[in-house]
């Protein structure tokens, strides 16, 4: 059974509970939180004041995805805020190790994320520590693009990477996810699935969250 992780970047701000449980409704297991800094991606999104304000919409686990420069400064900001999962990129931490150790004294969920390029190989020293393996199924930096088709190999990589590695972390991807590219990424051996904005800009929200989990329960 796959976990849908709606990201909220997607959202209508003015009502974030409302939207929040618009998705809780349709059967929602996780809450993404996109945090970009104008640095590391060209884009600004918001900090841990919105994360906060999530945090009291709901009771489902905050999955925060960092795309910021110097993540490790932020790590308790983040997690005061009611990060349940925090994951960093590994093109912009360079003491990945020590980063990852932080956020698990932190007492929360390390996560790592790579953008399409980056080779999933470049994880193998740390799979055996993560509890998240973020693969970007679009380049991080905004939503809305579409889903980029060789990251079909790429999840099937990680599963690879994982059994190699016995490492026990759950395989993510996020960008451009629908339907039809989450049962795509669910045959390859996808665990988690963030979708924006074909949740939040669909005509019925709860029945688009419904129908993602749909192709990820089989
Ligand atoms: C991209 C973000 C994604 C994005 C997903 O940098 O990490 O989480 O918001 O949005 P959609 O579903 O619109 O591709
Ligand atoms: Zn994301």
């Amino acid at each position: 059974m796959g976990i849908l992780a709606p990201s909220i970047l997607a959202a209508d701000f003015k009502n974030l509970e409302q939207q929040i449980k618009l998705v809780e409704n349709g059967g929602a297991d996780w809450i993404h939180c996109d945090i970009m800094d104008g640095h590391f991606v060209p884009n600004i999104t918001f900090g841990p004041l919105v994360v906060e304000s999530a945090k009291r919409s709901t009771n489902l686990p905050l999955d925060v995805h960092l795309m910021i420069e110097n993540p490790d400064k932020f790590l308790p900001d983040f997690i005061n805020a009611g990060a349940d999962y925090v994951s960093v990129h590994v093109e912009e931490v360079v003491h990945l190790n020590e980063v990852l150790n932080k956020i698990k004294e932190l007492g929360v969920k390390a996560g790592v994320v790579l953008n399409p390029s980056t080779p999933v190989s470049s994880v193998k020293e740390v799979a055996g520590k993560i509890d998240l393996l973020l693969i970007m199924t679009v380049y991080a930096g905004f939503g809305g693009q579409e889903f980029i088709p060789n990251s079909l190999q790429r999840i099937k990589e990680a599963v690879d990477l994982r059994k190699e590695s016995g490492g026990d972390f759950l395989i993510e991807i996020d960008g451009g996810i629908n339907a039809e590219t989450a049962q795509q990424a669910f045959q390859a051996g996808a665990e988690v699935f963030v979708a924006g904005t074909s949740i939040f800009n669909a005509d019925d929200i709860t029945e688009a969250v419904r129908e993602i989990k749909s192709v990820i329960s089989k």
